[in-house]
Protein backbone atom coordinates (compact mmCIF):
# COMPACT_ATOMS: atom_id res chain seq x y z
CA UNK A 1 0.00 0.00 0.00
CA UNK A 2 1.36 3.50 -0.84
CA UNK A 3 -0.17 6.62 0.45
CA UNK A 4 -0.80 8.78 -2.76
CA UNK A 5 -0.45 13.12 -2.29
CA UNK A 6 -3.93 14.59 -2.12
CA UNK A 7 -3.95 17.50 -4.33
CA UNK A 8 -4.78 21.38 -2.50
CA UNK A 9 -7.41 23.22 -4.27
CA UNK A 10 -7.04 25.46 -6.50
CA UNK A 11 -6.08 22.74 -9.07
CA UNK A 12 -7.35 22.16 -12.43
CA UNK A 13 -7.28 18.26 -11.95
CA UNK A 14 -10.22 18.97 -9.32
CA UNK A 15 -12.10 20.83 -11.69
CA UNK A 16 -12.23 18.14 -14.00
CA UNK A 17 -15.51 15.71 -14.95
CA UNK A 18 -13.74 12.13 -14.58
CA UNK A 19 -13.76 9.25 -17.05
CA UNK A 20 -15.73 5.84 -16.44
CA UNK A 21 -13.68 3.54 -15.25
CA UNK A 22 -13.24 0.99 -18.09
CA UNK A 23 -13.28 -2.50 -15.96
CA UNK A 24 -11.69 -3.43 -12.81
CA UNK A 25 -7.88 -4.19 -12.95
CA UNK A 26 -5.11 -4.95 -10.83
CA UNK A 27 -4.40 -0.91 -11.40
CA UNK A 28 -7.76 0.16 -9.81
CA UNK A 29 -7.70 -2.54 -6.84
CA UNK A 30 -4.63 -0.90 -6.02
CA UNK A 31 -5.53 2.40 -6.15
CA UNK A 32 -8.26 1.61 -4.46
CA UNK A 33 -6.23 0.33 -1.81
CA UNK A 34 -3.88 3.18 -1.93
CA UNK A 35 -6.66 5.76 -1.60
CA UNK A 36 -8.47 3.98 1.58
CA UNK A 37 -4.94 3.82 3.62
CA UNK A 38 -4.35 7.61 2.35
CA UNK A 39 -8.60 8.26 3.31
CA UNK A 40 -7.57 6.61 7.33
CA UNK A 41 -4.40 8.33 7.30
CA UNK A 42 -5.37 11.78 6.89
CA UNK A 43 -7.57 11.36 8.94
CA UNK A 44 -10.77 11.64 6.48
CA UNK A 45 -13.77 10.26 5.50
CA UNK A 46 -14.02 10.09 2.12
CA UNK A 47 -11.93 10.21 -0.94
CA UNK A 48 -12.10 10.32 -4.59
CA UNK A 49 -10.14 9.68 -7.06
CA UNK A 50 -9.28 12.68 -9.02
CA UNK A 51 -8.24 14.20 -5.36
CA UNK A 52 -4.93 11.92 -5.79
CA UNK A 53 -4.94 12.67 -9.64
CA UNK A 54 -6.38 10.21 -10.89
CA UNK A 55 -9.01 11.11 -13.56
CA UNK A 56 -10.87 8.48 -12.94
CA UNK A 57 -14.61 8.01 -11.72
CA UNK A 58 -14.28 6.06 -8.47
CA UNK A 59 -14.18 7.31 -4.68
CA UNK A 60 -13.68 5.76 -1.33
CA UNK A 61 -15.36 6.43 1.89
CA UNK A 62 -15.92 5.17 5.23
CA UNK A 63 -18.31 7.08 7.48
CA UNK A 64 -18.04 4.85 10.80
CA UNK A 65 -16.30 7.28 13.25
CA UNK A 66 -16.43 5.67 16.71
CA UNK A 67 -12.88 4.84 17.72
CA UNK A 68 -13.64 1.08 18.51
CA UNK A 69 -16.29 0.36 15.70
CA UNK A 70 -15.93 -1.96 12.76
CA UNK A 71 -14.47 -0.15 9.68
CA UNK A 72 -16.86 -0.11 7.23
CA UNK A 73 -14.53 0.73 3.89
CA UNK A 74 -16.92 1.48 0.87
CA UNK A 75 -14.96 1.44 -3.27
CA UNK A 76 -17.41 2.91 -5.32
CA UNK A 77 -16.82 2.78 -9.13
CA UNK A 78 -18.77 4.42 -11.77
CA UNK A 79 -21.14 5.65 -9.24
CA UNK A 80 -24.67 7.02 -10.45
CA UNK A 81 -27.49 8.24 -8.61
CA UNK A 82 -30.93 6.83 -8.96
CA UNK A 83 -32.89 8.62 -6.15
CA UNK A 84 -32.75 11.41 -4.06
CA UNK A 85 -34.82 12.33 -1.32
CA UNK A 86 -36.97 15.34 -1.51
CA UNK A 87 -35.82 16.02 2.17
CA UNK A 88 -32.66 17.64 2.71
CA UNK A 89 -30.14 17.62 5.44
CA UNK A 90 -27.22 19.87 6.34
CA UNK A 91 -24.01 19.37 7.50
CA UNK A 92 -21.19 21.16 8.22
CA UNK A 93 -18.57 20.21 5.30
CA UNK A 94 -14.95 20.06 5.04
CA UNK A 95 -12.55 18.42 2.33
CA UNK A 96 -9.13 17.01 2.15
CA UNK A 97 -8.12 19.09 -0.65
CA UNK A 98 -9.20 22.14 1.22
CA UNK A 99 -7.79 21.67 4.57
CA UNK A 100 -9.37 23.21 7.78
CA UNK A 101 -11.99 24.82 6.03
CA UNK A 102 -15.94 23.87 6.78
CA UNK A 103 -19.37 25.58 5.46
CA UNK A 104 -22.55 24.29 5.84
CA UNK A 105 -23.97 22.77 3.13
CA UNK A 106 -27.43 21.82 2.22
CA UNK A 107 -28.17 18.56 0.19
CA UNK A 108 -30.68 15.76 -0.64
CA UNK A 109 -31.26 13.92 3.12
CA UNK A 110 -30.89 10.16 1.52
CA UNK A 111 -29.41 9.73 -1.89
CA UNK A 112 -29.87 6.06 -3.76
CA UNK A 113 -26.34 4.89 -5.45
CA UNK A 114 -25.54 1.93 -8.33
CA UNK A 115 -22.29 1.84 -8.82
CA UNK A 116 -19.68 -1.35 -10.27
CA UNK A 117 -17.63 -3.01 -6.95
CA UNK A 118 -14.15 -4.05 -6.77
CA UNK A 119 -15.49 -7.31 -7.47
CA UNK A 120 -16.97 -6.58 -10.68
CA UNK A 121 -20.60 -6.70 -9.63
CA UNK A 122 -22.96 -3.99 -10.23
CA UNK A 123 -24.53 -2.53 -6.10
CA UNK A 124 -27.25 -0.17 -5.00
CA UNK A 125 -27.80 1.28 -1.87
CA UNK A 126 -29.01 3.91 -0.05
CA UNK A 127 -27.77 6.25 2.06
CA UNK A 128 -28.79 8.18 4.89
CA UNK A 129 -27.41 10.69 7.70
CA UNK A 130 -23.32 11.36 7.03
CA UNK A 131 -23.21 8.18 4.61
CA UNK A 132 -25.43 10.32 2.39
CA UNK A 133 -24.15 13.63 2.33
CA UNK A 134 -20.09 11.88 1.94
CA UNK A 135 -21.72 10.12 -1.15
CA UNK A 136 -22.64 12.87 -2.73
CA UNK A 137 -19.67 15.03 -1.31
CA UNK A 138 -17.74 12.68 -3.14
CA UNK A 139 -19.73 11.84 -6.15
CA UNK A 140 -19.76 15.91 -6.87
CA UNK A 141 -15.49 15.50 -7.00
CA UNK A 142 -16.00 12.86 -9.96
CA UNK A 143 -17.87 15.61 -12.01
CA UNK A 144 -15.20 18.54 -11.03
CA UNK A 145 -17.07 20.22 -8.33
CA UNK A 146 -16.49 21.28 -4.84
CA UNK A 147 -18.19 22.16 -1.67
CA UNK A 148 -17.19 25.16 -1.31
CA UNK A 149 -19.16 25.75 -5.28
CA UNK A 150 -22.37 25.45 -3.06
CA UNK A 151 -21.28 28.63 -1.22
CA UNK A 152 -21.86 32.79 -2.22
CA UNK A 153 -18.58 34.03 -4.20
CA UNK A 154 -17.79 35.89 -1.07
CA UNK A 155 -16.47 32.84 1.04
CA UNK A 156 -15.79 30.83 -2.27
CA UNK A 157 -12.85 33.17 -2.76
CA UNK A 158 -11.91 33.74 0.83
CA UNK A 159 -11.08 30.31 1.24
CA UNK A 160 -9.74 29.89 -2.28
CA UNK A 161 -7.16 32.71 -1.20
CA UNK A 162 -6.57 30.69 2.18
CA UNK A 163 -5.63 27.94 0.22
CA UNK A 164 -3.13 29.45 -2.13
CA UNK A 165 -1.64 31.03 0.29
CA UNK A 166 -1.54 27.18 2.64
CA UNK A 167 0.03 25.92 -0.98
CA UNK A 168 2.29 28.67 -0.79
CA UNK A 169 3.94 28.04 2.33
CA UNK A 170 4.11 24.30 1.42
CA UNK A 171 6.12 24.95 -1.56
CA UNK A 172 8.68 26.93 0.64
CA UNK A 173 8.80 24.12 3.32
CA UNK A 174 9.85 21.19 0.72
CA UNK A 175 11.68 23.56 -0.81
CA UNK A 176 13.84 24.60 2.31
CA UNK A 177 13.92 21.23 3.12
CA UNK A 178 15.34 19.95 -0.35
CA UNK A 179 17.86 22.91 0.76
CA UNK A 180 18.83 21.13 3.78
CA UNK A 181 18.84 17.49 3.10
NI1 LIG B 1 -13.78 16.51 -0.77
Amino acid sequence: MTLRQILIHPDPRLKKVCDPVAEVTDEIRKLADDMLATMYEAPGIGLAAPQVGVMKRLFVMDCVKEQDATPEPMVLINPEVSWVSDESNVYEEGCLSIPEQYAEVTRPAEVRMRWLGLDGQSHEEQFDALWATCAQHEFDHLNGKLFIDYLGPMKRKMITRKMEKLKRERAREAGSKDFLS
